[in-house]
């Protein structure tokens, strides 16, 4: 990156010292990661945004559901920043709150809302949350997904899960035991989700049609090739993606279990890694003595992760030295106080 930008980072990053707490993403860039003091999936990130509560600004290197979730979970006298406001999630977008709750009533016609638990994984927006909090709901993320399941299904017989319905179906399928038929996918532009109503009575698990545009795009056929091209290569992919390549994958687990596996292999074993090629990259320059590669190379970066770079970064933390607040992200008090709700049951999972 460019030398002139990154001592301007440094330069503004000092001016600022303990006034600032700079968290960064695993898929976040390394012109962006160099400057963060925690890193962290995304559990891991809402666990430390109050880490240093007497830092007056957070900048949050990632995107928006999860500097959303950074406000909620920190003190009135913090404020978060996002140093592009275009950095979304294509994922939260595809469950709308309007959507959610038509949904609800859908099930409440029929019946069963009574004994339905609402849980959302964390890429979703405050609103959802919020949505999901007030119904004695949980949060969830890739790395706690099996224990809200568990927590939920102690709580009702059946499961709305919000947004991503890969997480939900691998999560369902391969740790809670229930079948592909237990399971039906919710599709919020058709009348009833596109579901019969004996449909949604007879699913366990409710799964929205959500996907992640990153991780949805890795297939079958690129866990069969880079089998035959590398032998004994292990296959190692993030439950964001679809079933039948998590099936067909070696390991499975959120981005802090794949560098804690990597962190664990034999030197010269080989790794094909399905998520966020930032991590993978940066995967493959920590441990030069393992073989690591990306899954697929047609799939690309998460586009709106990348929209933090380094250019944003100095930009922000120079306006945080003029005494300048830029792009802060605020959840109102009411949304903040059910998420808040939510959030609190997935922190309190054992
Ligand atoms: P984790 O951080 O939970 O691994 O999720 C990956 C992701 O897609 C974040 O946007
Ligand atoms: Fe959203 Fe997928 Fe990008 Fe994560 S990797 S921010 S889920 S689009």
């Amino acid at each position: 990156s460019d030398p002139d930008l990154v001592a301007r980072a440094a330069a503004a990053k000092a001016a600022l010292g303990d006034r600032v707490f700079v968290l960064g993403h695993h898929y976040q860039r390394d012109e962006v990661i160099q400057f963060a003091d925690v890193t962290g999936d995304s559990f891991k990130l809402a666990r430390d945004a109050a880490a240093r509560p007497e830092a007056p600004y957070i900048v949050f290197c990632g995107v928006h559901f999860m500097a959303e979730s950074a406000d909620i979970l920190t003190g009135d006298d913090q404020r978060v920043i996002l140093p592009d406001l275009a950095a979304g999630c294509s994922m939260a977008d595809m469950a709308t709150f309007d959507q959610v709750e038509e949904c609800w009533d859908v099930l409440t016609d029929l019946g069963i809302a009574d004994r339905v638990v609402p849980v959302t994984y964390m890429n979703s927006s405050a609103d959802i949350k919020a949505f999901v909090g007030r119904r004695d709901g949980v949060v969830c993320t890739s790395s706690n997904a099996e224990r809200a399941l568990g927590w939920a299904f102690e709580r009702g017989e059946q499961v709305l899960f919000l947004p991503d319905q890969h997480l939900g179906r691998n999560t369902a399928v391969l740790e809670m035991g229930l079948s592909l038929e237990d399971c039906v996918v919710y599709n919020p532009h058709r009348p009833n989700g596109g579901l019969t109503d004996e449909q949604l009575r007879g699913a366990k698990m409710i799964l929205w049609k959500g996907h992640c545009s990153v991780h949805g795009r890795f297939s079958k056929a690129s866990v069969d090739e880079v089998r035959e091209r590398v032998p004994g290569v292990n296959v190692l992919v993030h439950p964001e993606c679809r079933h039948e390549v998590v099936t067909a994958a070696d390991l499975v687990g959120s981005t802090e279990y794949i560098i804690k596996a990597l962190d664990a292999a034999e030197p010269g074993s080989s790794w094909a890694i399905g998520t966020e090629l930032n991590l993978v990259k940066r995967l493959a320059a920590a441990h030069p003595d393992k073989n690591v590669m990306f899954l697929d190379k047609t799939v690309c970066f998460c586009s709106t992760m990348n929209r933090i770079d380094l250019p944003h970064l100095v930009w922000t933390l120079e306006a945080l030295v003029r005494g300048e607040v830029p792009n802060q992200i605020t959840v109102d008090p009411e949304t903040a106080r059910h998420a808040k709700a939510a959030l609190d049951r997935m922190l309190a999972l054992p």
